[in-house]
């Protein structure tokens, strides 16, 4: 059988609410005559662009497919995915959308980012442009983040791994930190400082113990991450979490870039999401 990637219901609500930030985006860019460079998409884990719906004979447009079809273009699609499989998939959407133009590349988005997108979409080079940050866990590093800030002219939206987290590499109790989680961590934060943060010292009958904070749940850690995107990004959006039907967080959805109307608008549309959620 064909290989495929399944998503649930949160997945699909986190696929409209980029889709409603892509419209205004798109409409506000087509406007700025001074962008006469462009306005680009980059869609940093691309994954095969047409996932299936759990339990269901029903195929989602993915994320690139958002993208492809808002009714206002990019300039340019960049595509970036790691698993060759995947990458055959993606390259279906150059023929099926022959008027975009659509650039897939294989590889890790940290390397690619790094290296073909923060150089060309720059504040001074009179473009612009959103890359989607959608990872399974903790794939997208913190230099990759300072890099695509500096360039002032690209914003993130971005799906921070909640579950990841609290399941690979945070134990409750610190003292169970392995190395590799210390550092896996230290990339993904881009400090050491998450440890304090994240633990505290507890009084016991025993003297005091350190343990995971309680309600390390997907507000606290996205308000922890927000705090870090300050400290590169001007503008950052409250974090918006999503959660399985257990009501447990998978992740939040945080929107950074540099205007403040940007965050107004997503922070519109997360609000209008929450109030419907009541
Ligand atoms: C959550 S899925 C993306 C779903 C997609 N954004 C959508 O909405 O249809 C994450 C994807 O990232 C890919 N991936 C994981 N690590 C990566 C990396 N370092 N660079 C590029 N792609 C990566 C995985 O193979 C997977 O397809």
């Amino acid at each position: 059988m064909d290989q495929e990637d399944i998503i649930g219901p949160w997945s699909e609500d986190k696929l409209q609410l980029l889709e409603k930030y892509l419209h205004p985006y798109t409409a506000i860019m087509r406007g700025r005559k001074w962008c006469r460079n462009g306005y680009h998409y980059i869609d940093a884990f691309a994954g095969t662009g047409k996932p299936r719906a759990r339990d269901e004979e029903r195929y989602i447009d993915g994320s690139p497919r958002v993208a492809l079809t808002i009714q206002h273009p990019f300039h340019s699609y960049t595509f970036i995915e790691k698993t060759p499989w995947r990458v055959q998939r993606l390259r279906e959407l150059v023929d099926e959308f022959p008027d975009r133009d659509i650039r897939i590349r294989e590889g890790d988005c940290n390397h690619i980012i790094t290296t073909e997108i923060t150089p060309r979409i720059r504040y001074e080079r009179f473009n612009r442009g959103l890359i989607f940050l959608d990872p399974f866990g903790m794939d997208a590093e913190w230099s990759t983040i300072e890099q695509i800030a500096e360039t002032r002219a690209l914003e993130i939206f971005m799906n921070f791994p909640v579950m990841a987290l609290n399941r690979t590499v945070l134990p409750n109790d610190p003292n169970a930190l392995t190395e590799a989680q210390i550092e896996r961590m230290n990339r993904f934060w881009g400090s050491t400082e998450w440890r304090d943060e994240i633990y505290e010292e507890i009084p016991t009958l025993f003297g005091p113990v350190e343990m995971k904070i309680h309600r390390t749940t997907g507000q606290r850690l996205g308000r922890l991450f927000k705090k870090r995107l300050k400290t590169v990004f001007p503008h950052v959006t409250d974090p918006l979490v999503m959660t399985n039907s257990r009501n447990a967080p998978l992740y939040c959805l945080i929107f950074a870039g540099h205007k403040q109307k940007a965050v107004n608008i997503v922070r519109d549309i997360f609000q209008r999401y929450e109030r419907l959620g009541e």
